[in-house]
């Protein structure tokens, strides 16, 4: 059966919504953690260790993220979040932020292949000796990619650095730095993935149906999952539905569950309600889709400025 994974995104898929959707909808087979960021400190953010804390994930389908130019940081994060006993970590080589990129990270990064590839040889070799040490299995090792940073073309050598490595799955957005999460994805450079990666690959982009899950599948025969993120947050019954053959009518009464659930959890662990309806209102970017015919409600779910306004909002909703 083919797979279907949860995209990281910051801001929205920490721990909390990732347990909470798998409580009311699943049918995903791995969820990634948002970025974290180690660093000379040696030392993860509180918000960062919620994210790999055991006790507050499933450590079988939980694959936390890194974002790093350092293999030392790397190899520093592995000693830590292996010995919890997740099975893999995914290295993030695509996020396209400015205050990223400016630090030659994430998407950043890929502009600087000689940098790259001793990053990489760094961690592959040493890894082992940081698990050993910690007395850990030595995890997969996973990256989610952009294609380059300012050119597509780039992506020709970023992928031979990475055809050097036993990655474990390359997770593939079409897209490069500049291109933001808005730009047509370049189909054309996964297909050369396609032919000439070493590793494994899923496909990231612009997944909102079954039938684009599908059509994804019957082109790439050898692809066995995709990432799916703004279409999974939009429609959470899609991976569901998937698992199930046949897609359901949104089911509103479910969404209600779901959605309360969140906002009750986010009440006890977020002080204050500014943060709480910061939280809310980014679920409701991507989550207003569904609600295209609502427009004036959903407008006054992004203007309230108290709990109970967004409350009384959300009621005249359902
Ligand atoms: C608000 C937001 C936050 C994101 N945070 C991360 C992140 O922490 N790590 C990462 O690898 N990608 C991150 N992404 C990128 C997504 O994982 C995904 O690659 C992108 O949304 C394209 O997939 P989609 O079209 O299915 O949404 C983020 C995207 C958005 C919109």
């Amino acid at each position: 059966m083919k797979q279907i994974y949860l995209a990281p995104l910051e801001g929205i898929t920490d721990s909390i919504y990732r347990n909470t959707f798998s409580k009311y909808y699943g049918g995903v087979a791995k969820y990634f953690t948002p970025f974290l960021s180690p660093n000379s400190t040696h030392k993860f953010t509180t918000r960062e260790f919620k994210d790999i804390d055991p006790e507050k994930n499933d450590i079988k389908t939980t694959v936390p993220q890194l974002l790093t130019n350092n293999s030392e940081h790397f190899l520093w994060a592995v000693s830590k979040i292996a010995p919890l006993g997740f099975k893999e970590i995914n290295f993030n080589l695509g996020c396209p932020s400015g205050t990223v990129v400016a630090k030659n990270k994430g998407s950043g990064l890929l502009y600087y292949p000689e940098e790259l590839d001793k990053i990489l040889y760094e961690i592959f070799d040493g890894l082992d000796a940081v698990c050993a040490k910690a007395g850990a299995n030595v995890p997969a090792i996973s990256i989610k990619t952009r294609l380059g940073k300012n050119a597509a073309d780039e992506f020709y050598e970023i992928l031979d650095i990475y055809n050097k490595y036993p990655i474990s799955e390359l997770t593939i957005h079409p897209r490069i730095q500049s291109d933001f999460y808005r730009e047509p994805i370049r189909i054309d450079y996964f297909d050369y993935a396609y032919e000439h990666s070493m590793a494994p690959l899923v496909f990231n982009g612009e997944i909102k149906t079954i039938d684009d899950i599908n059509e994804t599948f019957r082109k790439y025969d050898t692809v066995n999952a995709v990432m799916i993120g703004r279409g999974l947050i939009a429609n959470p019954q899609l991976a569901m539905d998937y698992a199930a053959g046949k897609e359901s009518d949104f089911n509103h009464d479910l969404f209600k569950q779901f959605h309360d659930d969140l906002l009750k959890q986010y009440i006890e662990v977020l002080s204050g309600e500014k943060p709480v309806l910061h939280r809310l209102k980014e679920f409701w970017a991507i989550w207003q889709v569904q609600f295209s015919d609502h427009e004036k409600v959903i407008k006054k779910i992004r203007k309230s400025n108290r709990i109970a306004d967004y409350k009384s909002a959300l009621n005249e909703l359902f």
